[in-house]
């Protein structure tokens, strides 16, 4: 399909988009931190998304590789309210403590099922915890880009996402950033497309320019909707290691960066010497503890 006609078709009730805010514009979410590209979706982009994807997740076990949007928390809220119906699991996976704290409280302000949603800090660099290999359905990540690194990035977050999963025929969404007649952008979505074709994946379905982000500095870079269907039984690569930082210096952006190993309730950046730096002065999160020891 295509995202800006189709986003015409569907006509969402003022109430949902109240629901929507109720999570995306709770006055306790943690600001987004642009360095490691948490860069929020914007509302109507978000309950379209949640409307047309929901039919992928429903009775599924879920996982959710990077979740900055609050989708599983926004998904859950929408099916808990009879919109749709419910995932059977949501399990959320991400390396800022302040999200997963704001998911865990709002899961019960909201009258969420406690059981539905489970939050876990981890990191994409590192093995994924051996309890979860391969017991999830489905998979959703809007990895960052990889503008300045072809893909790669996106490429170590959907590897995880394979190794979350079951073997076919499961499946996954993936949001990708796409401005396709820009040169660069048009071979990360290349490369990226090569490698789950040959790690046993097809590409069902891309509706390209669907979601619009906020996104000040580039308001008209949307980003598409890829659903993917593993056919194949093949090992997703980088199993049971761990990246090293000089593969991952171009992570977000071209700006080298040294990549944290959390982001810790406080708002800082934790690395694995243990250094702390703090994010910036303003994303904290508001009711968080003021200092740890
Ligand atoms: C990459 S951003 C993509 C933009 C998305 N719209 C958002 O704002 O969340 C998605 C999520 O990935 C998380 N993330 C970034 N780097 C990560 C890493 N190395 N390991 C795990 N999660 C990571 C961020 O915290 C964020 O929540």
């Amino acid at each position: 399909m295509f995202g800006e006609e189709l986003r015409k078709h569907v006509k969402p009730d003022p109430a949902w988009v109240d629901l929507v805010a109720q999570v995306t514009q709770h006055p306790d979410r943690p600001r987004p931190v642009r360095s490691v590209d948490q860069i929020f979706m914007l509302p109507g982009s978000q309950l379209t998304q949640a409307l047309l994807v929901s039919d992928y997740l429903k009775y599924r076990d879920v996982v959710m590789v990077g979740d900055g949007d609050c989708m599983g928390l926004v998904m859950a809220h929408l099916a808990n309210k009879g919109l749709f119906r419910s995932p059977a699991k949501i399990r959320i996976f991400d390396f800022d403590e302040r999200l997963l704290a704001f998911i865990a409280q709002a899961v019960r302000d909201l009258g969420i099922p406690p059981d539905l949603i489970s939050c876990h800090r981890y990191n994409v660099r590192d093995p994924i915890p051996e309890r979860y290999a391969q017991a999830h359905e489905v998979f959703y990540t809007n990895p960052p880009y990889g503008s300045a690194d072809c893909g790669e990035c996106g490429k170590l977050f959907l590897a995880r996402c394979m190794e979350f999963c079951k073997p076919a025929p499961s499946w996954g969404v993936a949001l990708l950033p796409f401005a396709h007649k820009e040169d660069w952008s048009r071979d990360a979505m290349g490369s990226i497309q090569t490698f789950l074709c040959g790690r046993g994946y097809v590409v069902s379905e891309m509706v390209r320019e669907i979601h619009q982000y906020h996104l000040e500095d580039r308001p008209s870079l949307r980003s598409c909707n890829l659903v993917v269907d593993r056919i194949r039984n093949i090992a997703a690569p980088y199993e049971g290691a761990r990246i090293e930082d000089e593969q991952l210096s171009h992570f977000y952006g071209r700006t080298p960066m040294r990549m944290p190993e959390y982001i810790s309730i406080n708002a800082e950046f934790v690395y694995s010497d243990g250094t702390r730096e703090v994010v910036g002065d303003e994303p904290k999160w508001r009711t968080a503890r003021p200092a740890l020891p």
